[in-house]
């Protein structure tokens, strides 16, 4: 500090005292703590949010899933004043990494933790933002509580300039203990907005880096914590069907394109499923996923862009969905055959990874296509 004029000095010591006086005293502060500040559980997973730079501060590269949930939670001392923040490895990797077995685990851990734990108000998941939309989606179905579950990643490591981990992390677990979190379902929360993990896109490498896309914001962060403007009415949380607690493993469901020339995929084992990016079938597609179809596979078809809100087939009508619509070209035999296999599902409004995701645990309670559909239609 430079050196300040006598007078100056006076009015700036009693200031320092005046402040050291009225902060709370630290033994004063924890007994009042464990009944007034909410417990957070923060569970890390790696990310550019645990990210360390080779050359710190700088615009150099850095290896993801570094830090470790210790360092995190002490890098952010703001936490403590919002919440009884604790923090668990769950893993260190860049979210690339990250196995459906994973999902499964973390599911698994988020609901033992509410199912033990009355007291926690909530979870914060720091995750990597490359897969960070497909683990929010799992959770928002697999967790079967209404608590919060916040997921949240950084674009910057911890290390570069600006990072935006830290007030990320702030915002999250301030969202993540606030009572109007609750039946909001599992939320991505960055750069101050929340965004429900059924529609959150990674977007681009910018803070904030996600959008809802025309389903837009369930709210935002603000000084005075989170304010909500809209909520979700599919099923999710405590009116969901997917516990997975006895679930060892999902089935395997394949992604594929349909494309310009396609004449659809090739595999050497069988998926259990199959969820395919289209707008409607060439006749060449349509033949290959009716073959994958006769021979077991569920097929699943999903707007590549995720946007397709047209209306649903009913469980009982005739398949005539966009995927479909070369049938009704084809000869009275080649449609009565078309019938008689298992219908093809239709998603509605969910981006091709997200509807594998739904695929991957509808298939944990039915093999029944009308069944499929229904669940499509309600989550
Ligand atoms: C990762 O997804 O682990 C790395 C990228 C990021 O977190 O932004």
């Amino acid at each position: 500090m430079p050196p300040l004029p006598a007078l100056m000095r006076r009015r700036w010591l009693l200031g320092a005292a005046l402040v050291v006086l009225s902060a709370p005293r630290a033994d004063a502060q924890s007994a009042t703590d464990t009944t007034t500040r909410p417990a957070v559980l923060i569970l890390a997973t790696g990310g550019t949010i645990a990210g360390v730079q080779d050359a710190p501060g700088t615009l150099g590269g850095y290896r993801a899933g570094t830090l470790t949930a210790e360092q995190i939670v002490a890098s952010v001392p703001e936490l403590s004043r919002h919440a009884r923040v604790e923090a668990e490895q769950f893993a260190n990797v860049a979210s690339t990494m990250i196995t459906p077995a994973q999902w499964l685990a973390l599911a698994k851990r988020i609901n033992r933790a509410f199912d033990e734990r009355p007291d926690l108000a909530g979870i914060v998941v720091t995750h990597g933002t490359d897969r960070l939309e497909e683990t929010a989606f799992f959770l928002y179905l697999a967790v079967t509580h209404d608590k919060p579950v916040i997921v949240v990643g950084a674009q910057r490591p911890a290390t570069g300039i600006s990072p935006d981990g830290p007030i990320n992390l702030l915002a999250a677990v301030r969202t993540a203990a606030a009572p109007q979190s609750v039946g909001k379902g599992v939320t991505v929360v960055m750069d101050d907005r929340i965004i429900s993990a059924r529609e959150v896109r990674k977007l681009y490498q910018r803070t904030g880096g996600f959008s809802g896309g025309d389903m837009g914001l369930l709210g935002v962060v603000s000084s005075n914590g989170p304010t909500y403007f809209f909520a979700p009415v599919r099923r999710f949380g405590a009116r969901s069907e997917f516990d997975v607690r006895r679930v060892d493993s999902l089935p395997r469901v394949e992604l594929a394109f349909s494309y310009p020339g396609g004449t659809g995929p090739r595999f050497d084992t069988m998926p259990a499923g199959l969820v395919v990016a289209t707008t409607g079938f060439a006749p060449s597609e349509a033949a290959a996923f009716r073959r994958l179809r006769e021979q077991g596979v569920q097929v699943v078809t999903a707007f590549p862009s995720g946007d397709n809100v047209s209306a649903l087939p009913r469980a009982a009508a005739p398949d005539t969905t966009p995927a479909n619509a070369t049938a009704a070209a084809r000869p009275d035999s080649a449609r009565a055959a078309e019938r008689a296999l298992p219908r093809q599902v239709v998603s509605q409004h969910l981006t091709p990874q997200k509807a594998r995701i739904l695929l991957m645990l509808a298939l944990t309670r039915t093999r029944d296509p009308n069944e499929l559909q229904r669940i499509f239609a309600e989550y």
